[in-house]
């Protein structure tokens, strides 16, 4: 009889795409209602012919060691910094993630961050809370406008566009660097125009991070780039956190050298400088940039086709990382 391939699944995800998985494959899934265990990890993935993992797990050399038989591994997330790519490809293990379902969802976070701390959203709901409001004032929690200012976009990919879109409708203008520059009629049909890091970080008003995390971009924004950003200034990150050194970024704060900060990613998740947690005019959020029921749910059926294309159909998946296997 034909054996169903066998698949770990490090967390229940959400919606049809779990159904999918269940029903083709023999399942090892981590019912626990928190993260996989490095020990159950390493000991579970042995006899398995695909894994599907989060951001949060750590699938580095010595796990893909431990997976004798690995055919698949599928990052429920679009961001793959997690996942040691040099080790998958040299043993030809077709690596997966989740891009463009999640676009929209993560440039609508992305701005519902940089309203909340430019116009103090979050520290005017405590102060109501608190039972602080007597009325009316002239000059009560007065924020910072958003509209006609400069927005700086540090990594023009998928998000990074869809985050200028947004801004646009908010009369912003939009500045962005990238290791690639767009070409000249694209930038004019969006309206964008190309800095250097330095002059987009001496010019804007807002800096908003979209870049991949890799060994090129860890620590991009440290005590240098703080120094020549406006005073007036507030910094995004909805990527990820190491490429922002937060103890700089505690330090810039204190010192007053930006005039606030918004963060969905931390440096050393799930730990939160404690310096951050102080502060009124930070904003923090628990990495949930593409934490809506319909980017999560499509993103668990992306899951499954690419693990069902590679296990089952024995194809290269759609939506692979390390195409170069094939070749
Ligand atoms: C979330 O951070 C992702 O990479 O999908
Ligand atoms: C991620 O999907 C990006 O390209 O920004």
């Amino acid at each position: 009889m034909h054996k169903k391939p066998k698949l770990l699944v490090t967390r229940l995800l959400p919606g049809p795409g779990m159904d999918a998985l269940r029903k083709h494959f023999d399942l090892d899934v981590n019912e626990k209602d928190g993260p996989i265990s490095r020990e159950d990890l390493k000991a579970r993935i042995r006899d398995r012919d695909g894994l599907v993992c989060l951001l949060s797990d750590s699938i580095d050399a010595a796990i893909i060691a431990r997976a004798m038989h690995l055919r698949i591994i599928a990052n429920y997330a679009v961001g793959y910094n997690n996942i040691d790519i040099v080790e998958a490809t040299k043993r030809k293990i077709p690596v997966t993630n989740t891009p463009e379902v999640l676009t929209e969802t993560t440039a609508d976070l992305t701005l519902g961050l940089l309203i909340s701390v430019a116009r103090r959203i979050v520290e005017a709901d405590r102060f109501l809370r608190e039972g602080r409001f007597k009325g009316w004032a002239p000059e009560l929690l007065l924020g910072t406008d958003v509209h006609g200012k400069v927005l700086g976009i540090i990594g023009m990919g998928r998000i990074g566009k869809a985050v200028a879109r947004r801004a646009r409708g908010f009369d912003m203008q939009v500045v962005y660097n990238d290791a690639e520059r767009l070409p000249a009629d694209f930038e004019k049909k969006q309206g964008v125009q190309y800095r250097s890091l330095q002059g987009l970080l001496t010019e804007s008003d807002y800096v908003s991070i979209h870049v991949p995390l890799d060994e090129q971009t860890k620590g991009l924004i440290s005590v240098k780039e703080f120094r020549i950003m406006k005073k007036t200034s507030y910094l995004i990150n909805v990527a990820r956190g190491p490429i922002v050194d937060e103890s700089a970024l505690v330090s810039a704060l204190k010192n007053e050298d930006i005039a606030g900060c918004a963060l969905d990613v931390y440096e050393r998740e799930p730990k939160v400088s404690p310096g951050l947690l102080s502060l009124p005019n930070v904003v923090l959020v628990p990495h949930i940039g593409s934490a809506s029921v319909e980017a999560r749910t499509e993103m668990a059926w992306m899951v499954a086709k690419n693990v069902m294309t590679v296990l089952i159909d024995n194809r290269r998946p759609p939506n692979i990382v390390n195409p170069e296997i094939y070749k």
